[in-house]
């Protein structure tokens, strides 16, 4: 009867029908808001990638990415869009710099194109000073105006010769190349950058790229692709730091860190013990499965057992999960200087047995099954429902699992569907109050957060959902031949929580959106006339100069029978 009981909850709630009366949604503080500011010194910015914003895909020299590649095919993106010249920000660095000034960001999060600077994926092969060139003017430019830039080297854009001669983050020959690529990073641009991320989000590029098949290089190595990847990505890194560290650091000073993603996995029943264990294992087989390495040398231990236990169970030799030796162990753990975090959403976690018979995957080796609350607000991206209460609970395990590291905020936003023309994005003011609130609440519960990155900058490519969802603080037109940018509300109130450096009192926050949603009737006004500025652009750049250069051979026609006639 129990079992029974228990298995109709979990229906109710996984057929997203409200379940108010017999789960009580209210145990998680969402009502209460906290006044109070941020410490000083604490860092506030906005990020971007190089392919989902820069365009200029084959400029000035840049070899191709997996990006490039599996965009140019058709099928893999929402309506095969790709990111050949999405916000052209290769080409508007001083006016992008410009809003981010208005903004007073204290750091901007933007990451280098491998292959642009390293057209052929190796050193020896090629080195294109004129992608070189681009990222020191940025970087320059960002200083400047008194933004730290803070450098991801890997936003998953692998140069392609890499996966074509030897199938990518497959093989470990990756760890060589990346090492190799990230060393030239420093000798070029370490004199001013003094924070490098060696991965964005590992995690998808394990398991999107190479056991889903939905990002690039889109592989479907079901049930080890993606650990093979995430064990070739964890040396690398491990390699990149000890590369700064000995080579660097005495000299440049600054830090290498990585950027994890990570949900937050909340177990459907507090008071049962097995979705307590399902909710920890959906965390350590996400943010655990690297930073448990990073930190302690070695995969979390129920990673360890679970995948151990169904690769025996399908008769195989070993485990799919690679093992570290004692000496990669001790290499690896205490590679961090600080952990980057990405965090959007959260998730309902229950036990769900997945008998190994069945085939495998990294997703059936956890054991658990994802449920969300149907009434968590869903403004944009399918997965992304908004649950500020998860984003506190999460830093507060980052501490206590990992000896209370140092914390950046690398990725922290919402999107909103690609038909939403509104500038006055309330429903983005709101995630950013209630999701910066909660960061507060953890810097006071003692999590060691020093800055925080709003994602995105600019509405972007993105990635297999193309430009369908728009992230940005400011609204991109794609349809314009200049991609103009226009500020949504939601950049009017960022600046107001910059420039509290939090939440002073509730008589000045509660104003801030109306000030903010002021101001962006204006801007939306500006973009419905866009249409129309395009056409006008049409009819200069277009119309006009060949109804022009068809009168003038119509004359000459003209001129030539005339001529004929008298002679
Ligand atoms: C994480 C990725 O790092 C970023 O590139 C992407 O835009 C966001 N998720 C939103 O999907």
């Amino acid at each position: 009867m129990q079992v029974l009981l228990r298995v109709c909850h979990v229906l109710v709630l996984a057929l997203c029908v409200s379940a108010t009366e017999d789960f009580d949604w209210t145990r998680n503080e969402k009502g209460s808001f906290y006044y109070g500011t941020f410490p000083t010194g604490f860092s506030w910015g906005a990020g971007s990638s190089a392919y989902q914003t820069e365009g200029a895909w084959d400029k000035d020299g840049k070899g191709m990415s997996i990006w490039d590649a599996f965009s140019h095919k058709k099928g893999k993106i929402y309506l095969n869009d790709t990111g050949d010249s999405s916000c052209d920000g290769y080409y508007t660095v001083k006016e992008d710099i410009r809003l981010m000034k208005d903004m007073k960001l204290n750091h901007y999060r933007f990451s280098i194109s491998w292959p642009r600077i390293m057209p052929k994926g190796i050193k020896s092969d090629q080195i294109n000073e004129k992608g070189i060139q681009y990222y020191d003017n940025l970087i320059s430019m960002l200083l400047e105006n008194q933004i730290t830039p803070i450098v991801t080297l890997y936003h998953w854009d692998l140069p392609q010769v890499l996966e074509e001669k030897y199938g990518g983050w497959q093989n470990s020959s990756m760890i060589n190349f990346f090492n190799d690529y990230a060393n030239l990073c420093f000798e070029r641009f370490g004199s001013r950058v003094k924070y490098w991320i060696t991965f964005n989000n590992p995690w998808s590029i394990a398991v999107e790229g190479y056991e889903t098949g939905e990002h690039a290089p889109g592989l479907k190595l079901k049930g080890t692709g993606a650990y093979k990847a995430a064990h070739n990505i964890i040396k690398a890194h491990a390699k990149v730091w000890h590369t700064y560290d000995t080579q660097w650091r005495s000299k440049q000073k600054g830090m290498v860190g990585i950027s994890l993603s990570g949900d937050w996995g909340e177990p459907v029943d507090i008071t049962n013990q097995r979705d307590i264990e399902a909710a920890d294992r959906y965390m350590q087989f996400y943010l655990g499965w690297f930073a448990t390495p990073l930190f302690n040398g070695d995969y979390p231990q129920v990673m360890k057992d679970y995948v151990g236990r169904k690769s025996a169970q399908q008769g195989l030799g070993s485990s799919r999960l690679p093992t570290f030796n004692p000496q990669e162990k001790s290499y690896i753990r205490g590679t961090c200087d600080f952990l980057g975090i990405g965090h959007f959403t959260t998730r309902y976690i229950t036990q769900k047995n997945y008998p190994s018979i069945r085939g495998n995957s990294y997703f059936t080796d956890r054991d658990l099954a994802e449920l969300v609350d149907p009434q968590w607000p869903d403004p944009g991206s399918e997965w992304l429902y908004s649950v500020p209460w998860g984003f506190r609970r999460l830093l507060n395990f980052v501490k206590s699992q990992y000896g209370n590291p140092m914390i950046y905020v690398t990725e922290n936003g919402v999107s909103e569907k690609m038909v939403c023309t509104d500038l006055c994005d309330e429903w983005r003011m709101q995630y950013f109050k209630d999701y910066i609130n909660e960061m507060l609440k953890a810097v006071n519960d003692g999590v060691n957060v020093k800055g925080y990155t709003a994602w995105s900058l600019l509405d972007k490519f993105e990635w297999d959902e193309g430009y369908s969802e728009r992230f940005g603080l400011y609204y991109v037109d794609f349809r314009s031949k200049n991609k103009p940018r226009y500020p949504k509300a939601s950049v009017q109130y960022y600046k107001r929580i910059i420039s509290s450096n939090g939440f002073p009192n509730q008589r000045e926050i509660e104003s801030w959106k109306r000030k903010a949603t002021e101001t962006c009737t204006s801007s939306n006004q500006l973009l419905a006339a866009d249409p129309l500025t395009s056409h006008m652009e049409m009819v200069t750049e277009i119309v006009v100069p060949t109804v022009c250069t068809l009168c003038i051979l119509i004359c000459a026609i003209f001129l030539m029978f005339l001529l004929k006639g008298r002679f």
